[in-house]
């Protein structure tokens, strides 16, 4: 098994690019088969995810294939409504591939998607939004049968404003006729780039990014080209790398209304944070300060991906951080690992307090989540000695080359 190997202690230097966003990127390849043509996606991160979502695409009939750095998928050939269960469970979030079978086929098939590292991933409210746009769902032995040979729009209210339940509604209601308003809709930004590329290929969506969003359903769609927006938590984790370490990093390709609630803690932690357009400079002596009680949250709270990575850049902070993860139930995994490497750090429910240490020291770790494993890179830039990663199939979902992109910037960091 390969493991990311880290010498810890380096500054880090220099210019980063940031990758496409593998949460605008999901949804949005799922929402191809909508058109029953070509579709063309700029900036598409090269990530274990998407090529899972390409093997979803070729099992339904698709074609889809790597033009360069572009992805260009066919949906014209698309003849099956199935996600067999070995692609469910590759990766959990195919879920969202639902609302768009629908919409396309009128029938689809897939096995429940479960629970994953994070806990419980219930997918109550995609249903709930579904069968109110009149698809029947059938859960029975762990495969969920729908059909909606006719879907009409309405106004559907979320209870919560879940990410996922959003996407799926937005990509079932393209299909359903009449007008469809998702009422306490998710406003990450995510969904609003899957609205920019919904509304590239003529269907009508409106209101994205507010917590009301229209979908005009039936329209007739065209052959389309889009740029997947840039991954802000792939962001937020070089910017925690960077305030752990030490030194000055300028990421390119970034927007800074994505990362306020990211930089903001950062900068309270003692950072010096700057940048124009399109660009964000990080300055940090690599000693922080503790910054009080972090909250996640729905955007534009401060986003539950990016916890774990401040959490690692404040382990060596003077004082205390407390964190309270509000959205998923079994968020702090990766602690355990942290802790192998001299962090201290006490978990109690959705609350964990990060008391700052002297130094961290370098260890053999497991990463336990995308997230988690993303934790550890930053704890292993920052710890005295070697820092051997393993699992680091779960980092490879969602960054596309950490080992690249972290020598780019001067850290002693290798693959073996
Ligand atoms: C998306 O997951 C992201 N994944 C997650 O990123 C992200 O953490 C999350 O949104 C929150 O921002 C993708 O976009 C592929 P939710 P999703 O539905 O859609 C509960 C990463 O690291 N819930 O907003 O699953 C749910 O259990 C990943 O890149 C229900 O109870 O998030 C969770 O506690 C991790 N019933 C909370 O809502 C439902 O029907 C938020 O979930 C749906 C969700």
């Amino acid at each position: 098994m390969k493991h990311i190997v880290i010498q810890g202690g380096r500054r880090l230097e220099g210019t980063l690019t940031v990758q496409g966003a593998k949460n605008s990127v999901l949804p949005i390849l799922a929402a191809t088969i909508l058109h029953p043509g070509r579709t063309v996606l700029r900036g598409c991160p090269h990530l274990s995810d998407v090529e899972a979502s390409i093997s979803i695409l070729r099992h339904l009939g698709c074609k889809a294939d790597w033009e360069g750095e572009e992805l260009a998928v066919d949906a014209s050939t698309l003849d099956r409504w199935d996600v067999p269960d070995h692609l469910m469970r590759e990766m959990r979030s195919s879920v969202v591939f639902l609302g768009a079978i629908l919409a396309r086929m009128g029938w689809a098939e897939m096995s429940h998607p479960g629970g994953c590292e994070l806990g419980p991933r219930p997918i109550d409210m995609h249903l709930s939004a579904l069968r109110q746009l009149g698809a029947q769902l059938r859960e029975e032995s762990g495969c969920l049968r729908c059909t909606a040979r006719h879907m009409t729009g309405r106004e559907i209210v979320l209870s919560m404003p879940s990410v996922g339940a959003t996407e799926n509604a937005m990509l079932a209601a393209c299909g359903a006729e009449g007008e469809t308003v998702l009422v306490n809709a998710a406003r990450e930004p995510e969904i609003a780039d899957l609205q920019d590329f919904l509304c590239g290929m003529g269907c009508k969506v409106r209101g994205a990014g507010s917590s009301t969003i229209c979908i005009q359903g039936g329209q007739p769609t065209h052959d389309v080209t889009h740029a997947i927006m840039p991954d802000r938590i792939v962001a937020a984790t070089y910017l925690a790398a960077a305030a752990a370490a030490g030194g000055e990093v300028e990421l390119r390709r970034v927007s800074h209304g994505h990362l306020s609630t990211v930089t903001a803690a950062l900068h309270a932690a003692g950072c010096q944070i700057s940048g124009g357009e399109g660009q964000v400079v990080l300055r940090s002596e690599g000693r922080l300060r503790s910054i009080g009680t972090v909250r996640t949250a729905p955007y534009p709270g401060f986003p539950t991906d990016a916890q774990a990575v401040l959490m690692a850049a404040l382990l060596r902070a003077q004082g205390a951080t407390v964190f309270v993860e509000n959205i998923f139930e079994n968020r702090y995994r990766h602690v355990d690992e942290l802790c192998r490497m001299g962090a201290d750090i006490s978990v109690a429910g959705r609350v964990a307090v990060v008391t700052g240490v002297p130094a961290l020291c370098g260890a053999q770790v497991r990463c336990t989540d995308l997230r988690g494993g993303a934790a550890l890179l930053v704890a292993g830039l920052m710890a005295q000695g070697e820092t051997r990663i393993g699992d680091i199939f779960h980092i490879q979902r969602g960054y596309e080359d950490p080992v690249r992109d972290l020598r780019a910037l001067g850290a002693e960091i290798w693959m073996e």
